[in-house]
């Protein structure tokens, strides 16, 4: 039956597709840059840096071929999955079959937004994290899916307490989602934090869903593991793999699924019905990426994403600190997790993540996304995206500096 809708031709369920704060702090953000102020934009996670010439030269040469422009063969065999099954081979020491265990995405978020969807039915519970990136409660309001959140805490390294869950909880979940390197916490998880999740999960019969978008942005010689890596997990789990902060190709849409064949089945299904796949020459380039990354000697052009972004961080962690902010200096990923200083408003009230994002912006044009972004467990704090180059962010630190002098409340 037609529904009473708050707007006409807008659907209610977009109002449970996750936090409105990127709409506000975009709107903020456009207000100070229509008042002049210049903006460092520390909010979104886009790399700032292109893919190495040899992937934009794959995907020029593919673009002016002329058999690339049918609809894409991602059905079976095609060399981008056999480059993927190459890859998580050398990276992990991974087997998969890249036809059953292996489904090309457009980004991980395309396969993000449509696994509940594909394996979970309206009603199912699933555990998802919190603070999370926000697609992962989204999709699951889209496919009807009752999310039971996860808080994610310091005191347990950001770790869920899997123990703490009731037995009958964890029956009756289809699946549990979960992302180390973290974002936006930075956190990170090693094998044996996975042995254990496998075999509660297999206790449980629960599919583990492991989001693994920033495995080569590991700081301090880390490489962050698979989760496939635990013996026997190809039975219980899937992990999500994208090119685009690893390989600064967030435009060049491409990333993959690999694991259980059940739950990847079912998503290419889904997505058979959907759409016809990534463009050719797109997986053309995600084919050069892969085999930069396996090659010994890539090259000059082709030092790994986490280089550069370790560098980022320890510039901007020892700027802060300089100015009296003492951040916590992330293990991985594109991200610093602050936890806000002490300050508060006229009536003596701490300020929220949102309020100090805000002024923070107004006042001196540095965007960063409050916590509050990514679940109630993320208030108290601001994550930081390092994507700006070094001077600048010398320069957002300096201004993140005199903005909490002026406030005189350094916590
Ligand atoms: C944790 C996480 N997963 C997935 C994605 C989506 O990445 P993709 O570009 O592969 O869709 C992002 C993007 O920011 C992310 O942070």
């Amino acid at each position: 039956m037609k529904q009473l809708h708050t707007n006409r031709f807008r659907a209610n369920r977009l109002s449970r597709l996750g936090s409105s704060i990127f709409a506000e702090v975009a709107a903020w953000k456009r207000e100070a840059a229509s008042g002049g102020t210049d903006i460092i934009d520390l909010g979104i996670g886009s790399p700032d840096r292109p893919p190495t010439l040899k992937v934009r030269q794959a995907l020029g040469e593919a673009a002016l071929r002329e058999d690339m422009y049918a609809y894409p063969a991602t059905s079976s065999g095609m060399p981008f999955k056999e480059a993927a099954a190459a890859w998580m081979a050398y990276r992990f020491g991974v087997q998969v079959d890249p036809v059953t265990e292996i489904v090309t995405l457009m980004g991980s978020q395309d396969g993000l937004a449509h696994l509940a969807m594909a394996v979970c039915d309206p009603g199912d519970t699933a555990f998802v994290p919190d603070p999370g990136y926000p697609i992962y409660a989204a999709s699951m309001a889209l496919a009807g899916v009752e999310p039971v959140f996860l808080p994610l805490r310091e005191e347990n390294g950001y770790l869920p307490d899997l123990d703490s869950i009731a037995d009958e909880r964890w029956d009756a979940a289809s699946f549990i989602l979960l992302n180390y390197p973290n974002n936006p916490l930075s956190a990170v998880a090693d094998l044996s934090f996975f042995e254990r999740l496998i075999a509660k999960a297999r206790r449980h019969d629960v599919l583990v869903v492991h989001d693994l978008a920033y495995s080569e942005m590991g700081f301090d010689g880390l490489e962050p593991p698979s989760v496939l890596q635990v013996p026997g997990a190809l039975g219980q789990a899937v992990e999500f793999h994208s090119l685009s902060k690893s390989f600064n190709m967030a435009g060049c849409r491409i990333g993959f699924l690999v694991g259980n064949r059940d739950a990847v089945g079912a998503l290419r299904e889904l997505k058979g019905n959907i759409d016809y796949g990534v463009f050719d020459p797109v997986q053309e380039a995600g084919i050069a990426a892969l085999r930069e990354a396996m090659s010994p000697n890539g090259g000059p052009a082709y030092p790994k994403a986490g280089v550069i972004y370790e560098r980022r961080r320890d510039i901007l962690v020892e700027a802060l600190r300089e100015q009296g902010w003492e951040v916590e200096a992330p293990k991985a990923t594109m991200f610093v997790w602050a936890k806000l200083p002490a300050l508060r408003d006229e009536n003596g009230d701490d300020w929220s993540s949102r309020t100090f994002s805000r002024h923070l912006l107004r006042q001196t044009g540095v965007v960063v996304i409050p916590g509050e972004a990514f679940g109630a467990e993320g208030e108290g704090y601001v994550r930081i995206a390092l994507v700006e180059d070094e001077d600048r962010l010398l320069e957002a630190a300096a201004r993140i500096g005199a903005f909490l002098k002026r406030r005189d409340m350094v916590g």
